[in-house]
């Protein structure tokens, strides 16, 4: 399938099975807003307890997590930098008054150029973004004769910055002392309780802190379903280490962040590393991984070394001491004494890592035979990561099935999500939980009456099989478990 009818038969099949639905879509929706139906928040709860339980439970470094609020004091947005730096260069066009961010726009137009053209024309345009060279970017544009999607034209006005973060105001007077904004990140909750979660859990460097939260951002150019949101969640650690040792952390988290991508059962190749060419103004070294969307190798995940900048900047800010006194000694048997450390930080788009989840477990299968013509769509979720785990359906609605079905259900569903229907043929069933990714059914039948045998059928190779009722449980669990 090409790449962008698979992403539109993603954006359908979500909608219609209850995994991503537009926001307020009654009046028509709402821009690069999404809302997750039923088996979507299922999904996206499988996901962030796993990343929580890999960093904060099964990780071998330690790591403890914290829930900042989303509104912070206005200040750390100072600090941070984001009020000064977190902006995007833009471009206007003069017809269609349509804004652009800059990079999108060319890359857009790069991606209808043969390769080797197109790969120029973005070299070019990252020298001259890391050259913060507006001019020259509305020259590369005009130049170029990319033209604005919706009035056909070149009538650009120059570039510009436009800062991505929403602002809001607290208390009942709205004057700009009292401007407040959305979190852009949840990295800077994390950073103002540094010192809180060090002293009271006697944190030892190096030790790291793990968050996930909504952040906002407003994006120019929202596009690409869920992969880029102007309110979205994000997964995101910063480990703390001593100052010198940050390279050496750095290329740590990125074998550590590939291994866990390689848990999800996604094939190594769909991955790779992309090494950021202009830093930002925090880091000294940063890089993306990237999966295969539909759209094309882009950012899943950053992996930044972001220095002391933060804690420094806000030691500043704030006046307060963001120092750590460590008494390990070093190799002239001194102790390390007082330091504000560097950070290593991974950070992971909730919404991205589904968008990326759904992409890859989406199947639309042609299963027609000499005698008749068939097909299924199947969501090939891991069954860790399924929004449901077992299906329990009675062959008919009567006979004693359903009490059966209902014992099922009741050992099962202390341990895992499972799902009952007795409605429609047993082959309707299938589909319907083939559609959302079920790994297991259990058809219950006559002759479970008889031996208390039931049915399992496998979603991926639809064989069937027959088992009794009491080994059902430890096959899922076993299968979750994997
Ligand atoms: N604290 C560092 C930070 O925020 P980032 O590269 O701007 O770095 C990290 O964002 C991750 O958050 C991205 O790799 C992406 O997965 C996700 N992300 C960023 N902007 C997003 C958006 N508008 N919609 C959905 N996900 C987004």
């Amino acid at each position: 399938m090409a790449n962008e009818n698979k992403l539109q038969a993603i954006i359908a099949h979500a909608k219609e099975y209850g995994f991503v639905f537009p926001s307020s879509e009654i009046y028509d929706g709402l821009g690069a807003v999404y809302d997750y139906g039923q088996w979507g928040v299922e999904l996206k709860r499988n996901v962030r307890d796993y990343w929580w339980r890999w960093m904060t439970q099964m990780n071998e470094q330690n790591i403890v997590g914290i829930d900042a609020a989303i509104f912070m004091h206005p200040t750390t947005w100072k600090a941070s930098g984001h009020v000064d730096n977190f902006s995007d260069p833009m471009i206007d066009n003069k017809d269609s008054k349509k804004r652009y961010r800059v990079d999108h726009l060319i890359e857009g137009f790069a991606e209808t150029l043969p390769k080797d053209q197109g790969d120029a024309l973005l070299a070019d345009m990252d020298r001259l973004i890391a050259g913060d060279d507006f001019a020259g970017l509305k020259t590369l544009i005009e130049n170029n004769k990319i033209k604005c999607a919706v009035s056909g034209t070149c009538n650009w006005t120059d570039v510009r910055q436009f800062n991505l973060m929403f602002s809001t105001e607290v208390g009942s007077v709205a004057d700009e002392s009292n401007t407040i904004y959305l979190r852009p990140e949840t990295a800077q909750g994390i950073f103002v309780n540094f010192l809180n979660v060090q002293k009271s859990g006697r944190m030892k460097i190096p030790f790291g802190i793990a968050q996930v939260g909504k952040a906002f951002r407003n994006e120019i150019v929202a596009r690409g379903f869920i992969f880029r949101m102007r309110e979205f969640e994000q997964m995101e650690m910063q480990f703390f280490v001593r100052p010198g040792t940050q390279q050496q952390w750095y290329e740590y988290w990125k074998e550590k962040r590939m291994a866990w991508h390689m848990t999800l059962g996604i094939p190594a190749e769909r991955y790779r590393f992309h090494d950021h060419v202009k830093l930002a103004h925090y880091a000294d070294a940063a890089c993306d991984i990237e999966y295969d969307f539909p759209m094309g190798f882009k950012e899943l995940e950053g992996i930044h070394s972001r220095t002391d900048f933060d804690l420094q900047s806000h030691q500043e800010y704030s006046k307060k001491k963001m120092q750590y006194f460590d008494a390990d000694l070093d190799e002239n048997g001194k102790a390390y004494g007082n330091y504000i450390p560097y950070v290593i930080e991974t950070s992971i788009g909730l919404d991205r890592t589904l968008l990326m989840l759904m992409s890859e477990a989406y199947e639309e299968q042609d299963l027609s035979t000499a005698e008749k013509q068939d097909s299924r769509v199947v969501m090939k979720f891991i069954p860790k990561l399924a929004p449901i785990k077992l299906a329990v359906l009675p062959l008919t609605k009567k006979d004693g099935l359903p009490e059966i079905a209902s014992e099922l259900m009741q050992e099962c569903k202390q341990h895992f999500k499972c799902f009952y229907e007795e409605k429609d043929t047993i082959g309707k069933r299938y589909r319907r939980m083939d559609a959302i990714g079920t790994p297991f059914c259990v058809t219950i039948d006559h002759q479970t009456k008889e031996d208390q045998t039931v049915t399992i059928r496998y979603r991926d190779s639809m064989e069937q099989e027959r088992v009794p009722m009491s080994a059902v449980r430890n096959i899922v669990q076993q299968a979750i478990n994997e």
